[in-house]
């Protein structure tokens, strides 16, 4: 893509005073504001939105054991850009993205000549801001905080999960900014005047995630520590993530927003043609169920049988990857894992070549359970090359458990391993669909083999915890978890209460949706792979509904929230890559609603055949999951389509157009 940088002249306004100095850049669009201070010898930044405050006075600055980088004798601007260009996503919520910003940088000196480099850029869609520290000489560094904070003018409510160092699978809170005690990111506010704001980072690499604690005022930056307790070691250059502040005037605009893929590298792969957004099924919501297991015995789900029963009702309804999971050596103890012998009623080789020849592939699987440095590492790339010389195309990754050399799954020992992971899918053409990963940052677009991740309490926990998801959390993901990017839920429950496998007496397991809920789904969960969880004889008992499953796209030209309000509802409008069709999905929490949206985004004079997948009458999650209807219409741009919503429920809408 051609990169058009604008020599421009920024809306800057510079003071000077003995003590202070002050720098304002604005958004191309002028409505965010950002003001950097220097005073007291200390950085500072705020941000405004339309004369509004959004975070008041906070710190920057890096602290390593080497030398300060907090506490400085002089700060001067350096320069200033402006960029406005368009790129393409191979894959996507949407085709083309526009990346316009302004930025400037500063150096920052302290008394004995130590340099930081702070830079920073302003969307009309976001706030965002970098660290960085040339190291010309490659000494070695030791981070031991990072001095950024978050500080808000009110308290606003605010969705979090914990910051567990090794989780991501937890249900979202909501309550007040100032009960939050440490939080993940994306932590997502919605202030007084209705503007909505979502704290983050990008392009997170060879440094820490990022976790926010409570100061009190607002938050800290609380990177995720080596066991030894330091944050990021570094012998050259240390380059920060992108710490970003999401912007929007409601809660779509969050969904809307592209700065955190703006803030990383154009796609460094040479060849994509190999990469493919898919549906799949899986050897595995059985496991989940436990009618299935994972480990050799009588109830083995990975049998090469099973796989090629499974690739004839999958082929035959139209997916194109088969997960098979439990088919390595190592399920018996999660330990001394072979990541290239198959157990021997699995044969990898003719399971692969049936389901090639039914015009299908594996999706590997590589469980560590978490014994990532003493059995994974040394045997990953001999298990890369395998899938490679099958053509296996996609490989999903895990790593349950605390991992073996005491790191944790989000400090920067680990941020390196799952990209080296990367690489090595990069290298054998395998695409990443990682669990128990680390949080996504947008560095889907520099590695666009780098499909989908996990990093979500998804719908397995509906197979075995309690509770189970609520019918909220669906509700709540495309606003936090889901502003990192392509979430692998696994959606397309089709039973939703389960004989036998409660796990905690009295408690039964169970979805929390309705039928129609389930298809929705595929449009408000975005991800280019979309498994169907369920059992094919599940599916059997709802041709009509799952027929919905097979024909949806998972590649987008465009994407619209048409509503939103958090852990209420939600509705999406994608169209599709490859044809005119638009498809619409919209869910609820547990009260049942009714919503308006327009077809003002078909195409003009052109008709489109509407099939409508809905809850039926007296609908319910909880009472009658299983009610639902499905009409067809013609309808045209600028139609009014009302959408009932059950409690718990949800709604599902293909719009072919017709006369292409
Ligand atoms: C946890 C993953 O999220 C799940 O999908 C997988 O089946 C199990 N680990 C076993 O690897
Ligand atoms: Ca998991």
């Amino acid at each position: 893509m051609k990169r058009i940088v604008l020599v421009f002249l920024l809306a800057l306004s510079f003071c000077f005073s003995a003590s202070a100095k002050e720098w304002v850049l604005h958004s191309p669009d002028n409505k965010n504001e950002v003001k950097v201070i220097f005073t007291g010898g200390k950085l500072f930044y705020e941000i405004k939105r339309e004369g509004e405050t959004l975070i008041t006075k906070s710190s920057l600055g890096l602290t390593f054991k080497q030398f300060d980088l907090s506490q400085f004798k002089q700060v001067k601007q350096v320069s200033t850009n402006s960029v406005n260009e368009k790129w393409e996503m191979i894959w996507g919520e949407q085709k083309e993205v526009v990346n316009n910003y302004h930025e400037a940088q500063w150096n920052a000196l302290t008394k004995n000549k130590d340099k930081l480099v702070l830079e920073f850029r302003i969307f009309n869609d976001g706030v965002s801001f970098r660290y960085k520290v040339l190291n010309d000489e490659g000494k070695h560094l030791d981070l031991l905080d990072e001095k950024t904070a978050f500080n808000l003018p009110e308290n606003p409510e605010t969705w979090w999960i914990h910051a567990d160092y090794d989780s991501y699978e937890l249900l979202y809170q909501k309550t007040q900014l100032s009960e939050v005690d440490s939080a993940h990111t994306p932590m997502t506010m919605e202030l007084n005047s209705g503007v909505h704001v979502s704290i983050h980072e990008a392009a997170l690499i060879d440094y820490a995630s990022m976790t926010l604690k409570n100061n009190g005022q607002g938050v800290d930056c609380d990177l995720v520590p080596w066991a030894d307790g330091i944050k990021v070691k570094k012998d050259g250059d240390l380059i920060s993530p992108w710490r970003t502040v999401i912007i929007g005037d409601n809660a779509g605009d969050l969904v809307e927003s592209t700065m955190v893929l703006n803030l990383n590298e154009p796609n460094v792969l040479k060849e994509t043609d190999w990469i493919q957004p898919m549906r799949y099924m899986g050897i595995w919501w059985d496991m989940h169920l436990n009618t299935r297991g994972w480990k050799k015995d009588e109830k083995h789900g990975a049998t090469t049988e099973y796989a090629k029963e499974y690739i004839d009702f999958a082929s035959k309804n139209g997916f194109e990857g088969l997960l098979v999971e439990g088919w390595n050596i190592g399920w018996e103890k999660w330990d001394n894992w072979n990541f290239t012998e198959a157990y021997d009623d699995f044969d990898i080789e003719e399971v692969q070549r049936y389901a090639q020849e039914n015009g299908m592939t594996l999706i590997g699987h590589h469980e560590t359970g978490g014994k990532v440095a003493y059995q994974y590492e040394p045997q990953m790339e001999e298990a890369f090359k395998l899938y490679h010389r099958l053509g296996i195309k996609a490989v999903k990754t895990g790593y349950v458990g605390k991992i073996d050399n005491g790191e944790y799954h989000h400090g920067q020992w680990m941020v390196n391993h799952y990209q080296r992971v990367v690489d090595l899918g990069a290298k054998y053409k395998v695409a990443i669909i990682a669990h128990e990963p680390i949080k996504a940052t947008g560095l889907r677009r520099t590695y666009p083999h780098f499909l989908a991740r996990e990093g979500v309490r998804g719908q397995e926990y509906n197979a075995w915890a309690y509770p189970s998801n609520p019918p909220e959390h669906t509700v709540i993901l495309p606003f936090t978890r889901g502003l990192a990017g392509p979430i692998d839920f696994t959606p397309g429950a089709f039973r939703m209460t389960f004989d036998g496998t409660y796990r905690e007496e009295g408690y039964p397991s169970r979805v929390s949706t309705t039928l129609a809920k389930q298809l929705a789904l595929y449009v408000t969960m975005y991800s280019p792979v979309q498994m169907a969880c369920d059992l094919p004889k599940h599916y059997e008992e709802f041709p009509e509904m799952f027929q919905f499953i097979t024909h949806v796209p998972v590649n987008w030209e465009e994407s619209k929230v048409l509503n939103a309000s958090i852990g209420e509802y939600y509705t999406v409008a994608r169209k599709d890559r490859d044809t005119p069709n638009w498809y619409i999905g919209s869910i609820t929490n547990e009260n049942s609603r009714d919503l308006t949206i327009q077809l003002d985004f078909l195409e003009e004079g052109k008709m489109y055949q509407m099939t409508h997948f809905e809850d039926g009458e007296n609908a319910d999650w909880e009472f009658e999951p299983y009610n639902y209807r499905i009409s067809n219409k013609m309808v045209k741009k600028g139609d009014t389509v009302q959408l009932t919503l059950a409690p718990g429920g949800g709604t599902a809408i293909r719009l072919e157009q017709i006369n292409r």
